[in-house]
């Protein structure tokens, strides 16, 4: 009983002491690896990022997602400030996209059909008469392999997948790599890197909602968005493009200067009728380092986001309605959460004059995207 006892002890103080040493090399920076369950025959792990600001994110390889925010307010007080679930079960059971990346094709595809030179392609439909992000069985309902934790400054995680030719109807073999970075600034720097065997289509894109009160404190209608872009991409009545890109200016679409989620997002504009609120893909400017910004007055939390793609897709939650109970037992509610989703525009494989999303073979797709927190 002793012996245990001692030998118990011993692994505490051995612990203890590794955990501080770490934590002394690497100026409080740390990656934690927990498994917390197995689904399909996959170990799942939960992975906690905490950066030399002492900030904390927690991502799962389950979708490769993005589990838990926690940054501070104005005043310091930190709160978690996206959607997400505590447990497995919920990982696993909960809403598919939460956090999660959307591949091979996020957003829709029209009928669920595609032609790649003279070859047609039909893919499962879970979205009316459309496919919608790669599928029921697309990249957020699988496991990742969590790779090796890489030795950077920073903290960061590694999430690679083999996406077999023909998975949810898609041509190609694909490798895929996600690494996120969680840097001493407060930002998520996402890079997503993939290669393919045959000609494919790919619009990989991170589904987060985003609360900046905290995620199930309230709606985000007073939230004060700027969206560099003066053009949209207005769609029909099953959120497919129409192919025009038409001017933001002068119409409730337009974010070029600030305005809240909530101040016209009730409009009788045809746009927002048919989206139930905003959800629709704005064609960035490109020409600053900040592609968008979303402010909360009453924390003081700011996010930019920067990417390198054309689009991002702006959709304030319109279809919660609170059945989905997230962390420490919240439901997320309708427009309680806003996703800006980067990457191409929807449809696009069937849209010749949008910019193409079509991926070679000996050709190596890249782009990051940066969710940057601060307050003000
Ligand atoms: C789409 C919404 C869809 C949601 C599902 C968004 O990317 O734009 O229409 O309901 O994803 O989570």
């Amino acid at each position: 009983m002793k012996r245990i006892l001692l030998l118990s002890l011993t692994v505490v103080a051995v612990a203890f002491i590794f955990t501080a040493c770490n934590q002394t090399a690497k100026n409080k920076a740390m990656v934690k690896k927990e498994l917390i369950g197995t689904h399909k025959g996959k170990e799942v792990f939960l992975i906690t990022l905490t950066n030399k600001a002492g900030n904390v994110i927690k991502l799962t390889n389950f979708g490769a997602r993005l589990t838990w925010i926690e940054v501070p307010d104005k005043e310091g007080e930190k709160d978690n400030i996206t959607f997400g679930f505590d447990t497995f079960e919920s990982i696993i059971n909960g809403d598919p996209y939460f956090g999660s990346v959307v591949g091979r094709y996020a957003n829709r595809i029209a009928k669920g059909k595609f032609t790649l030179d003279g070859v047609e392609y039909s893919l499962a439909l879970n979205n009316g008469p459309n496919t919608l992000h790669g599928g029921p069985g697309g990249w957020h309902s699988v496991v990742w392999e969590t790779g090796a934790i890489e030795k950077t400054k920073e903290p960061t995680v590694v999430f690679t997948l083999k996406s077999p030719d023909m998975e949810e109807g898609y041509p190609g073999n694909m490798d895929i790599k996600v690494v996120y970075t969680w840097t001493d600034n407060n930002e998520i720097v996402i890079d997503y890197s993939s290669t393919t065997d045959k000609k494919t289509v790919l619009n990989i894109t991170n589904h987060a909602y985003f609360n900046l009160h905290g995620a199930g404190h309230g709606d985000i209608l007073d939230h004060q968005l700027v969206i560099k872009a003066a053009s949209f991409v207005p769609v029909d009545s099953n959120l497919i493009p129409t192919g025009e890109l038409r001017p933001v200016a002068g119409i409730p679409m337009d974010f070029t200067t600030p305005h809240t989620v909530g101040e016209r997002i009730g409009e009788n504009y045809e746009q927002l009728i048919l989206g139930k609120g905003y959800d629709h893909t704005y064609v960035l400017d490109n020409k600053e380092e900040v592609d968008a910004t979303v402010y909360e007055p009453v924390s003081g939390r700011l996010m930019e986001v920067i990417t390198d793609q054309p689009g991002v897709q702006f959709y304030t939650g319109n279809f919660l309605n609170g059945t989905m109970i997230g962390h420490g037992g919240k439901p997320y509610n309708y427009r309680s959460g806003l996703c800006l989703e980067t990457g191409h525009f929807p449809d696009s494989p069937n849209q010749p004059e949008f910019p193409t999303t079509v991926l070679n073979p000996g050709d190596t797709f890249k782009s990051q995207t940066i969710y940057r927190f601060s307050v003000k």
